[in-house]
């Protein structure tokens, strides 16, 4: 039994990525640890947001953990912002972050792209999520295998701080999906499934209708040699599809490379889109179920609550080991 902690952001349409390489692991996790699962609005206006849209996805998101199967009888699901102290920890570890190691993280280099000048924010993103990591005394962080380096800059910050004061905050680990986790973009298997990708075939949404599953399924690359094998390095369309395959059914690589041995891609995607729609069916009616109900707005208050009782112990914790306040 150990302390998990997570967090997904409040933009745009959560996807077949964001589930399989982060948001399922959730799930499975809340049966053995004490967990908590959190929507980090404060990190997703380290970009532009327009306030309405922002404030539909927190809810949507929100509703989203528990459509999957987040209890919040075993879990705590809340919002970030509703909870002070991430914001206060966040700039006490920004005091003892570097440039130096800020800049470079590879999110950062990315989204800074081509850009004369940066948010500051974008760039003290891994500061505040380091916050939101140790002020609950976590001990396994679930994410997908791009957050690692974020993940090792809050190891840093823990036993910089650690060592400086003792002990202060307990030193956490990443918990990363291997290879199939990965999801890649279904009209470009090198690159990976991504929310901010123009093109919508490129992606599916948990809560994407059947006709656009159909069509985006239908349409993904693969390439010309018609069989259905897993291999990464040489067929990344047709293996990316092999994983979403697997994660939604009961069969194994081995057994679906058998069951469509000599049989070709039409038939292989045909089946593969039943067995999506048959998957994200109940996710989508569970979602418009909970979305717009009373229960949710009660489930975030009751977490935001447990959350902060928490968290405030951490952080005065941290407090006097520093020597702030009197
Ligand atoms: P983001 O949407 O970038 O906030 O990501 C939320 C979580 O989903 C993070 O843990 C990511 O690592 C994970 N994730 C995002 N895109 C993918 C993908 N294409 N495949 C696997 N995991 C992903
Ligand atoms: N940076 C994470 C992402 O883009 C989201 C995040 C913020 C997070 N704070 C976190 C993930 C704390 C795990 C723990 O996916």
């Amino acid at each position: 039994m150990g302390r998990v902690f997570s967090g997904v952001q409040p933009t745009g349409n959560i996807h077949l990525g964001n589930y399989l390489g982060a948001i399922k692991q959730f799930v499975d996790l809340q049966d053995e640890n004490d967990c908590i699962y959190c929507i980090v609005d404060l990190h997703a206006i380290t970009v532009e947001q327009d306030p309405k849209e922002l404030r539909e996805h927190i809810l949507d998101v929100a509703a989203l953990y528990l459509a999957v199967g987040i209890d919040p009888k075993k879990s705590i699901v809340f919002v970030q912002s509703k909870v002070p102290q991430h914001a206060e920890l966040g700039w006490l570890l920004t005091c003892y972050s570097y440039t130096g190691e800020l800049s470079r993280m590879t999110q950062f280099k990315d989204k800074g792209k081509g850009r004369e000048s940066v948010p500051t924010g974008l760039f003290m993103y891994p500061t505040l999520m380091a916050a939101d990591i140790l002020l609950y005394d976590t001990e396994i962080v679930p994410v997908g295998i791009d957050q690692k380096q974020h993940i090792e800059i809050t190891r840093d910050l823990c036993n910089r701080i650690n060592n400086k004061y003792g002990e202060v905050f307990v030193e956490p680990d990443g918990r990363f999906l291997k290879e199939g986790a990965k999801i890649m973009a279904l009209d470009d298997p090198t690159k990976k499934m991504s929310k901010s990708a123009a093109n919508e075939l490129s992606k599916i949404g948990l809560l994407d209708d059947d006709a656009k599953i159909k069509k985006a399924i239908m349409k993904a690359t693969t390439d010309s040699e018609g069989i259905v094998k897993y291999d990464m390095d040489n067929k990344p369309g047709i293996s990316n599809l092999i994983n979403i395959y697997t994660a939604f059914s009961d069969l194994s690589v081995e057994e679906i490379e058998k069951k469509y041995d000599g049989v070709g891609y039409g038939q292989f995607k045909k089946d593969l889109v039943e067995v999506l729609i048959n998957g994200l069916k109940p996710i989508r009616e569970k979602f418009h179920e909970i979305r717009n109900s009373d229960e949710l707005i009660s489930v975030l208050d009751d977490g935001a609550k447990r959350a902060e009782a928490i968290a405030t112990e951490v952080l005065k914790r941290a407090y006097n080991k520093i020597g702030l306040g009197y």
